[in-house]
C-alpha cells in the first residue's frame, strides 16, 4: 500500500542542503566500484541524482517516482537522465539493477517486510540495496502533530489512514528482514543536529514532508486552525538560539545491503 499525495518541488527543496547530506552519506557507504544501471527509487526532483552520475559516469541513471510534480521539475532540471512515473512498491526493475538507491521516500510506502526483499531480487548478483529514512517518528515535530489534531479534534478516516501508513521498521527488524539475503549489510544510525534559518523553520521543514498528508486530508479552514497551535507549539519546543538560528536534532536510518 501506498501513500500517494501531491508533492510541492519548491518547498521540498527549501532546505536543499540539509535535505541532501544523508544522500550523500549513504552513497558514500555504497562499495560498488563499478554500475551500469542504476536506480533512484523515490527520485523526487532528481537532485541526488547528478551525484549518482558522478560516482558512476557510465552508468544509466534511472528516477522512478509517482509524482507527477516531482517528475515535472526533475525532467526539466535533469534532461539528461531517464525518469518513469511509478509507484514504488509496485516497481520492477527491466533489467537486473547494480544499485538501487532510495533517499528519504520508503518510509512513505508500508509492509516493508515484502518491500525490501522485493527490492533485492530487483538486483544483479552482487548488486547493492542502498536507502536512508527518517527515523524521528517520536520526534516532538511529528508527536506534536497527533496532539494538536487530537486537542483541536480535527481527525476523520481519511488522515488516521494516511498518517497511519507512514513510517519505517526498527533498525533490528531491518536487520533480521535483509541479513539471510545478502553477502554483506550494513545498517546505522545518525542524528544530524540541523541549524535551521527563517521564519517558522521548522513549521517550513515539516510543511513540505510530513505535514503533507493533514494538508490534503482536512479542509482549509481546519487546516489553518491546525497551523496555528501547531506553529505554536513548534516554536516552544524549538526555540531560537541566540545566533537567530532553530535548531531541528533530525535522526536517520541508514541500510547498504548488497547481496
Ligand atoms: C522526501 S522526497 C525525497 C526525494 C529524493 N529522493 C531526494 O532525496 O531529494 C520523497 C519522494 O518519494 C516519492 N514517493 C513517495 N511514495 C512513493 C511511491 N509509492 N512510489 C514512488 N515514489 C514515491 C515522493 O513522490 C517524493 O518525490
Amino acid at each position: 500500500m501506498t501513500n500517494s499525495t501531491s508533492w510541492n518541488p519548491s518547498l521540498y527543496l527549501q532546505f536543499e542542503d540539509h535535505r541532501l547530506r544523508p544522500a550523500l552519506d549513504l552513497l558514500n557507504r555504497l562499495p560498488l566500484q563499478h554500475a551500469e544501471a542504476v536506480c533512484d527509487l523515490g527520485c523526487g526532483a532528481g537532485n541526488v541524482m547528478p551525484f549518482l552520475a558522478r560516482r558512476w559516469p557510465q552508468a544509466r541513471i534511472l528516477g522512478i517516482d509517482n509524482s507527477a510534480e516531482m517528475l515535472q521539475r526533475a525532467r526539466r532540471e535533469y534532461p539528461r537522465f531517464d525518469f518513469q512515473e511509478h509507484d514504488a512498491a509496485e516497481w520492477r526493475a527491466q533489467t537486473p539493477a547494480d544499485v538501487i538507491f532510495s533517499n528519504a521516500a520508503l518510509h512513505w510506502l508500508t509492509d516493508h517486510r515484502q518491500l525490501f526483499p522485493r527490492l533485492l531480487k530487483q538486483l544483479k548478483p552482487g548488486g547493492c540495496l542502498a536507502v536512508q529514512m527518517p527515523a524521528n517518528f517520536n520526534a516532538a515535530s511529528h508527536t506534536l502533530i497527533r496532539a494538536v489534531l487530537d486537542d483541536l479534534r480535527l481527525w476523520n478516516e481519511e488522515l488516521r489512514r494516511a498518517l497511519n501508513s507512514v513510517g519505517i521498521l526498527d533498525a533490528a527488524d531491518y536487520y533480521d528482514i535483509l541479513a539471510p539475503r545478502t553477502g554483506s549489510l550494513d545498517i546505522w544510525q545518525t542524528e544530524y543536529v540541523q541549524a535551521l534559518d527563517g521564519e517558522d523553520p521548522v513549521f517550513n521543514w515539516v510543511r513540505a514532508s510530513a505535514l503533507r498528508p493533514v494538508f490534503n486530508c482536512l479542509a482549509p479552514v481546519q487546516f489553518s486552525a491546525f497551523i496555528d497551535e501547531y506553529k505554536r507549539r513548534l516554536s516552544d519546543v524549538y526555540p531560537r538560539r541566540d545566533d537567530g538560528s532553530v535548531l531541528f536534532p533530525f535522526k536517520r536510518l541508514f541500510i547498504v545491503g548488497r547481496i
